[in-house]
């Protein structure tokens, strides 16, 4: 199935691979859309295996994966980084003995986006008010939710064309997780399309507009969000573990 816009964002095709000789994900066809495109599925999926297929540090077995027009299969993460594809990871990576500030200034560390890291700056702490006023503390001792909220900050500082957010909503209390909700959708409707991965499939369906479930390395269900809305005991299903 294709989409519109699909030769503007990200095409990925059959894509294949895992860690040894027994592939962890096969078959994978995912293309992305302007907005928020979800990849849900359970704990072991496949979700982060496949993000890490796509941004460079794992080489697929198999298959294709194109951004724009240009396939980067073969390119190492920073080149990827450089044509815009920005993974936020699970868990955020951030540098914990450094403050917000210096977090966010890491993620600005290409040419393009450090010419313009001041202005880029400004419109993170906008984004995120409770990190402008913590800027100067380390992140190690902010919160689950401002953690997570300077891990996606820092993945805008890179000036991404395409944001990817691995399980943003992990270990969250649900307030918290509507908070890093609305700022996802802030981002979105900025105009980054953003790659969601989602264990938690009522954020997802929240936010995407279209959806791709993932059980045991595969697709194995993909809608828009306003179909799998109507029916959640069918996306629910796939998520029982
Ligand atoms: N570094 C690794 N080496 C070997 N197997 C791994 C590694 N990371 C993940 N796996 C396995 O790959 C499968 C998919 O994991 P993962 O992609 O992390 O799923 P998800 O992100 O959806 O929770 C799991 O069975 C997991 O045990
Ligand atoms: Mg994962």
């Amino acid at each position: 199935m294709s989409f519109p816009a699909a030769t503007e964002g990200l095409e990925i095709r059959d894509l294949a691979g895992g860690y040894g000789a027994r592939p962890v994900v096969t078959g994978v066809t995912i293309s992305s859309i302007p907005g928020v495109t979800a990849l849900i599925g359970s704990n072991g999926a496949g979700k982060t295996t496949t993000l890490r297929l796509i941004s460079g540090t794992l080489r697929p077995d198999e298959g294709q994966v194109v951004y724009r027009g240009q396939t980067l299969v073969g390119l190492r993460p920073d080149e990827i980084v450089r044509l815009g594809l920005v993974l936020v990871p699970e868990g955020g990576g951030l540098f914990g003995s450094m403050s917000v500030k210096e977090n966010l200034l890491m993620g600005a560390y290409l040419p393009k986006a450090r010419a313009q890291r001041k202005e880029t700056l400004g419109k993170v702490l906008d984004l995120f008010p409770r990190l402008a006023e913590r800027h100067d503390v380390v992140a190690r001792r902010l919160s689950g939710g401002e953690q997570q909220m300077l891990a996606i900050g820092r993945g805008l500082m890179a000036c991404p064309r395409l944001l990817i957010l691995d399980e943003p909503s992990l270990g969250l209390a649900p307030a918290i997780i509507q908070l890093v909700a609305e700022a996802i959708r802030a981002i979105a409707s900025a105009g980054v399309p953003i790659l969601l991965c989602e264990q938690n499939a009522a954020m997802a369906l929240y936010l995407a507009s279209q959806v791709f479930v993932m059980e045991q390395g595969r697709i194995v269900l993909h809608g828009t969000a306003d179909e799998l809305r109507q029916r959640p005991e069918i996306v629910q299903a796939y998520l029982g573990s």
